[in-house]
């Protein structure tokens, strides 16, 4: 089938208002827009500027009472937990209806923000929905992040309540989220209200009387006295959600997403972009905590009225590398949408793909990959082992969804590994040099959009106007810079190569070499410091810090570099994946004094590199050499 790609690209661009007005009619609306876009309002605009809606009412309600009421809504599948069920829509809708009530029970109305910490289970999905469904803005932290990551939201985000779960389960250990979360309201000059936890059978948190409250007593509860809360109506403009994602600083950025626009893209997407039905079911193998799983494990496929599922488990180890096989062939997956990194682990496992062998993966059409470059040799063995196209596409949680991809629904285009292939409606994305003066192909310059960014994306970052346009607007004037660097091919086919920024992605997961720099300058060891990402095999990148000592320090520098990995994992979290530490004499710089970042990675990557001309002393460079070769780094 030829795609019909190029024309509705074409068609958007032609009459962008008239695109999202159809694509609008999607949507049940309280007040349908009748203005699509006002360019006046917001810092660059703003979609659907006098519609009213609520995301909730289309993620649940009109599939329960629109024939879809005994349909599976979620399912969810641990294998760390050993347990399963399935929610249907009606399950799914009660359950959300309920808990909305409890909320509202405990004095928390529209507008007010509530902080979403929990692991990866199916009451995870029932907050942010209820919150949804009261008007209430939730903000979910990664059960990966350690206390005070989650105090800083705390105190950008002021919640009025959390939401939580006594654990999370990582293979081999659990993790306890209340010391954590207690730590972090310590920490926090916000205090919130109260909080609402969820006890697991595998832990039992203890909690503070006047502030917790158990979940599932206040459930039964409200049950009980046959208690629900009905949608609020929302302005379409008005938050749905704030996601903290790391910048450039330590101080994370609150990325803000609307109702009315946000169900229009991702409506969209379902089926142009993913070529879902509704009812098929879609598994976004994410977490919650992450902007792929607010999409795609959340809403978009609930919008949809398909089936989500909410994996709690890896893809190798729990128990082995054929964990995905079996959930495709037990829920019936049509397509499953991960990051690269966990096809490395499982092709790193079991390279001649033995497990596959034990399970059925036919109703598998399309394995989606985003959230870090798709390295051709990954993207070549998932098509051999699978027999379906693997379709990379590039977005980031700023945006909500894919700015450049290949739209399965509208007919796939040929698939050029290496490449997430070709920017979506309403996306006009260019390659320009610093003067945003647009580059020839297959030059490689910054990745910018041109505004207005379409529905779906950012209006804004929570409460700060300024660093909104400071960080994305103001460097390329009538442009969002998307902070990627690559190039376009003859055939209008992207590449994206890297962060233009100190951003690193390990295993997926997007993280600042600045934060880091932070923490590692805090140790009292350290004079001066710097982190930066090396390849990885696994991960993509793996985070490298060298520190200088102050002068006088005598200690061992292996101790001091434990300490400091100790210091990443308590600071930041796990998730930092901070492993390696190594104690140099002195950083190679710039005669103005600038750390050479850039070098100092060719150099750990075992790349080419050339001694830049402006280097103050190139003797450092060597140093840095040999400290990592006796690092085995
Ligand atoms: N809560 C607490 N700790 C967590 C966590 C969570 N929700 N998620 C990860 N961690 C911990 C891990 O246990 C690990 O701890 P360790 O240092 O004690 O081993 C650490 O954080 C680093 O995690 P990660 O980088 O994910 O490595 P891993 O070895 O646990 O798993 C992969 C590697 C590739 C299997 C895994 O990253 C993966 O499945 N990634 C692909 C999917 C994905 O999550 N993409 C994100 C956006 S699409
Ligand atoms: P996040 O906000 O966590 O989704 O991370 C977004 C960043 O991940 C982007 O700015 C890119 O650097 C990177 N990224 C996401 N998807 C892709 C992709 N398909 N190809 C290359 N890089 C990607």
């Amino acid at each position: 089938m030829a795609s019909r790609y190029h024309d509705v690209y074409g068609a958007w661009r032609a009459d962008p208002d008239a695109f999202w007005r159809e694509a609008a009619r999607e949507i049940d609306w309280i007040r349908a827009p009748e203005k699509i876009f006002d360019a006046q309002a917001g810092v660059y605009g703003r979609w659907f500027p006098d519609a009213t809606c609520n995301t909730c009412y289309n993620a649940l309600d009109r599939h329960a009472d629109g024939g879809r009421g005994a349909q599976a809504a979620l399912i969810y599948d641990s294998p760390v937990a050993n347990a399963k069920r399935t929610y249907t829509y009606s399950e799914l809708r009660d359950e959300v209806a309920t808990l909305a009530a409890v909320l509202q029970d405990l004095n928390v109305t529209k507008g007010d923000r509530v902080i979403v910490y929990m692991p990866m289970i199916p009451e995870a999905v029932i907050a942010m929905l209820a919150c949804a469904r009261i008007g209430a803005i939730h903000s979910v932290v990664f059960g990966g992040f350690a206390a005070k990551e989650l105090a800083t939201r705390i105190d950008d985000a002021k919640p009025k309540m959390v939401l939580t779960a006594s654990c999370g389960i990582e293979p081999g250990r659990v993790v306890k989220y209340k010391p954590l979360l207690d730590q972090a309201i310590e920490l926090a000059s916000s205090k919130p209200e109260s909080v609402i936890l969820l006890q697991r059978p595998q832990e039992t948190a203890s909690m503070i009387s006047g502030r917790d409250h158990d979940w599932a007593a206040l459930m039964s509860a409200a049950k009980a006295a046959g208690k629900t809360a009905p949608c609020v109506e929302l302005a379409a403009t008005d938050p749905l959600y704030i996601l903290y994602t790391s910048g450039t600083t330590g101080v994370p950025k609150g990325v803000v997403r609307d109702n009315g626009g946000h169900m229009v893209a991702l409506k969209w997407t379902m089926k142009n972009l993913y070529g879902i039905e509704p009812g098929e079911a879609f598994w976004a193998g994410s977490d919650v905590g992450w902007v792929v799983g607010h999409s795609y494990i959340v809403y978009a496929p609930l919008l949809h009225g398909a089936t989500t599922v909410v994996y709690e488990g890896k893809p190798v180890g729990t128990p082995d590398a054929g964990a995905f096989w079996r959930m495709i062939e037990e829920h019936n997956i049509t397509a499953l949408f991960t990051a690269p990194t966990a096809f490395r682990a499982i092709k790193k496992e079991d390279p001649d793909a033995k497990h596959l062998a034990r399970y059925s993966t036919k109703s598998l059409r399309t394995l989606f990959l985003a959230g870090e470059r798709a390295d051709p040799d990954t993207v070549a063995w998932a098509e051999r082992i699978l027999g379906v196209p693997v379709v990379d596409h590039w977005w980031q949680t700023e945006t909500g969804w894919g700015i450049v991809g290949n739209p399965v629904g509208l007919g796939l285009l040929p698939v050029k590994h290496g490449s997430p292939t070709v920017p979506m409606p309403g996306y006009d994305v260019q390659i320009v040099d610093e003067a945003a003066k647009p580059l020839e192909n297959g030059k490689m310059g910054s990745i910018v959009v041109k505004l207005p960014l379409p529905p779906g994306c950012l209006p804004t970052l929570w409460q700060n106007d300024a660093r909104m346009a400071d960080s994305y607007l103001a460097e390329f004037p009538g442009y969002y810079k998307t902070a990627d660097a690559g190039y376009r091919d003859a055939d209008g086919y992207l590449y994206i190569m890297g962060r233009t920024d100190d951003i690193i992605n390990v295993a997926g997961h997007r993280l600042s070499t600045g934060g880091m720099e932070e923490v590692l300058a805090s140790h009292p060891n350290v004079a001066e410091c710097a982190v930066i990402g090396m390849k990885d095999s696994l991960k993509g990148e793996a985070p490298l810090g060298f520190v200088v000592l102050k002068a006088g320090v005598e200690r061992d520098p292996r101790e001091i570099e434990k300490e400091i990995v100790a210091l990443v994992r308590d600071r930041i979290g796990p998730v930092a994946a901070f492993k390696t530490a190594v104690v140099v004499d002195r950083l190679p710089k710039t005669r103005s004094g600038k750390i050479l970042r850039g070098t100092m990675k060719k150099i750990a990557d075992g790349d080419e590199w050339t001694t830049p001309a402006t280097i103050d002393d190139p003797a450092i460079l060597e140093e840095i050499g040999r400290a990592l070769d006796k690092k085995g780094a």
